[in-house]
């Protein structure tokens, strides 16, 4: 498949779905990492340059706001052009509606999501359905929603009772009848930094499930965050609080992809990497005022974060040559 609006044309680009697939079988996860601007950007590219690893980066409509669209596209296909060898997917996260679809793959994306989880399940097919045939059309892949993840997005909060988990019935339902290429399932995890009151909480044994009965779609994972603790003990002992801040075991994550997950998304380490080596910098010299001298060592520790993600994942040397 080709996406006919890929303005640079020089550039390989690779089927997403193929390397999904290929992710899928091969009982690895591509990371699907939320940008927000040019130095996380630059922190996740160079970390899957290191590791050879293949990557999706996703912006939210909240990113796309924040930094401008084409100023984010722009910053990726340079990144492209740097590393033309290392497979980058541009993927809209959590798309709205169809014309939140429509404007991200008239600017380049070449893979989008619409969520349509929080309507009912007729809703939900019709809507992702049109964003199916659009995006076919113009050789984009599309992620749909089934059951809806707790936590906060931008244009949805869910309480952790109202919170409801896949059900692998609707899920072939809802793939045949919307003709989808990949499948974000609600399996217990949400949005955000703050995961679990207790013990983390993940059906694996509904990944198995739905892997099952829609064994030829690749299966993503929200609120893959693992908030690690180091980082949180950074931010509070830099005058931040976060206290209860808990992720998702990174066992858990390997487990669910051995299963058949075959994108993972991670925003909120992104976040709160950055915010604790800011916190550090801020703290420890506090007249520096030079933004590279602490955006720089917030770049470095993110790489180094995000290497360490490319190892759970078990996508490294996973670019095809
Ligand atoms: O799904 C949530 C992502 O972390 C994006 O968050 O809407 O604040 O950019 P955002
Ligand atoms: P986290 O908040 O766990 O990083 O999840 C991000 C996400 O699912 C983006 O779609
Ligand atoms: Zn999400």
């Amino acid at each position: 498949m080709e996406n006919p609006l890929n303005p640079f044309p020089q550039m390989i680009v690779q089927n997403p779905l193929d390397l999904m697939m290929d992710a899928k079988n091969g009982g690895y996860a591509i990371g699907a990492f939320n940008v927000n601007n040019m130095e996380i950007t630059q922190a996740i590219v160079a970390a899957h340059v290191a590791k050879n690893a293949p990557l999706i980066l996703q912006l939210s409509n909240g990113a796309r706001k924040y930094a401008n669209t084409k100023m984010l596209v722009d910053i990726i296909k340079s990144m492209e052009a740097q590393y033309p060898e290392l497979p980058i997917i541009i993927h809209q996260d959590h798309g709205d509606s169809l014309e939140t679809c429509i404007s991200a793959i008239e600017a380049g994306f070449n893979s989008v999501m619409i969520d349509a989880s929080a309507f009912p399940f007729s809703e939900n097919i019709a809507k992702t359905k049109e964003v199916v045939d659009f995006a076919h059309a113009k050789g984009v892949i599309v992620e749909g929603e089934l059951g809806t993840l707790g936590g906060i997005e931008e244009h949805v909060k869910v309480d952790a009772k109202d919170a409801r988990l896949t059900d692998p019935e609707e899920a072939v339902k809802f793939v045949r009848e919307t003709g989808l290429d990949t499948l974000a399932c609600a399996i217990g995890t949400s949005h955000g930094a703050y995961k679990f009151a207790g013990g983390c909480n993940v059906d694996v044994p509904r990944v198995v499930k739905l892997s099952e009965v829609i064994p030829n779609t690749p299966l993503v994972m929200h609120g893959s965050s693992s908030v690690p603790q180091e980082y949180v003990e950074i931010v509070n002992k830099y005058g931040g609080d976060l206290a209860g801040a808990k992720g998702v075991d990174e066992s858990t994550i390997a487990e669910a992809v051995q299963y058949g997950v075959a994108k993972v998304n991670i925003d909120t380490d992104l976040r709160l990497v950055m915010t604790a080596m800011i916190r550090k910098v801020f703290i420890e010299e506090p007249k520096q005022f030079d933004p590279r001298k602490y955006l720089g060592p917030a770049r470095d520790e993110i790489q180094k974060m995000v290497e360490h993600k490319i190892d759970v994942l078990g996508s490294a040397n996973k670019v095809r040559g």
